[in-house]
């Protein structure tokens, strides 16, 4: 783990290389609709969901499983979901109450003039705490109830910005302080 703030955690070189590049190819060719971005209906966006059997079919869980976040592996699985970011499309602070969120950069290269930081903000929503740059194979784990957004990737970037992300939920209960192994 390279850093860890309260509540957000960091790992890089998360995946092997050849899941991460079979995770990134999947993503590419999986099924997208035209969404809300960030629950504001006035703002849509390219989003996509990968289903249990997406989750089945590339071996998530197996592969969480060499991971740090092995024990997170087999826990139930609220929603998945992957952000396609173009240059200028906004995204909003907010929350995902009661989950811990995956979040996991699966490009293979970025460079920092594209942009596409990931923003966390402190509890009293005043401060940016964190800012990711956008980093091939890094996972953030992090409490839903920390405030986060995107910053936009610039007009240099020649790709999408793409992210994918998994929501833990206990199956009674939440998650409230990160629980980490
Ligand atoms: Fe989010």
């Amino acid at each position: 783990m390279k850093t860890a703030i309260e509540g957000i955690a960091v790992f890089d070189d998360f995946f092997s290389e050849a899941f991460r590049a079979k995770l990134e190819t999947s993503l590419y060719e999986m099924q997208y609709d035209i969404a809300n971005c960030d629950r504001h209906d006035t703002q849509k966006y390219c989003n996509g969901e990968p289903s249990e059997d997406f989750i089945e079919r590339v071996g998530l869980r197996e592969e969480l499983e060499k991971t740090p976040l092995a024990p997170y592996a087999h826990y139930e699985i609220m929603s998945t979901g992957t952000n396609v970011d173009t240059p200028g499309l906004p995204h909003y602070c907010h929350i995902h109450t009661g989950q811990f969120v995956f979040l996991y950069y699966p490009a293979k290269t970025w460079r920092h003039e594209w942009g596409g930081e990931t923003l966390f903000y402190g509890r009293d929503g005043r401060e940016i705490v964190y800012a990711s740059p956008y980093t091939p194979n890094r996972c953030i784990f992090f409490e839903g109830m920390t405030s986060h957004t995107i910053r936009s990737p610039t007009t240099l970037v020649p790709f999408p910005r793409v992210t994918f992300g998994i929501f833990f939920q206990k199956k009674h209960g939440f998650f409230e302080k990160l629980e980490l192994p």
